[in-house]
């Protein structure tokens, strides 16, 4: 069932922008929100996009891609830096112990910027993409966008930047899913072994 909902998986750009209940986009946020992090920190916060001149304004910081506009809604999924401890720092010296001065010395900007690929919040994203599409919602995410805009627009906490945002709407035509890589391209079993 799972594999039968991935197979059938693409980004959608072009949706019907009809509105969408607040029950599914809870259970959405609700299948989000079980997501698994490193040391159950949920470094994380959801922001939900109904509004369209919101959308629009997401729309023009992500560079005028235009499609998102056709939306029903957003959700912004926000990476915090973990207070205090800042166990997110302490793991990564361990993952990068080469550049473990390099990475205690980076100020928090610096930091905030890099730690966005190890954050986390394609997790909870994955999830709520699936769950989205258990009730034939389609969905396509965004990167590419001017982080500092986002941060204003959504009023972000000093803390938070959003790491990527989701489009969520019903599609307009039936697309095909892209070809992905054979299985036998991408895995490896024990030892990375180059085929001749
Ligand atoms: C982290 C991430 C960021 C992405 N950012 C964008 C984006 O800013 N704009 C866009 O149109 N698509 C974006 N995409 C969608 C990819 O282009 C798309 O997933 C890829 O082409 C594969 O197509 P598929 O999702 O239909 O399999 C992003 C996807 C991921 C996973």
């Amino acid at each position: 069932m799972l594999l039968e909902l991935l197979r059938n998986r693409t980004s959608i750009r072009n949706f019907t922008g009809e509105d969408i209940s607040m029950e599914i986009i809870k259970y959405i946020l609700e299948a989000g929100r079980l997501s698994p992090s490193g040391g159950n920190e949920q470094p994380w916060i959801f922001g939900v996009i109904i509004d369209k001149d919101m959308i629009k304004k997401v729309s023009e910081i992500a560079y005028n891609q235009k499609w998102i506009e056709s939306a029903s809604f957003l959700i912004a999924l926000c990476t915090c830096i973990v207070e205090k401890e800042c166990g997110g720092r302490d793991i990564q010296k361990a993952r990068f112990p080469k550049i473990a001065e390099v990475i205690e010395n980076m100020n928090d900007e610096i930091y905030s910027c890099l730690n966005v690929e190890e954050h986390q919040t394609k997790i909870p994203g994955t999830h709520m993409a699936l769950a989205a599409l258990e009730h034939g919602i389609a969905s396509t995410w965004v990167s590419y966008f001017d982080v500092d805009k986002m941060s204003m627009l959504l009023n972000l906490p000093k803390a938070c930047i959003a790491s990527e945002i989701l489009a969520f709407g019903y599609p307009v035509n039936k697309k095909e899913p892209l070809k992905k890589k054979k299985l036998e391209e991408i895995v490896f079993y024990n030892v990375f072994k180059i085929e001749k």
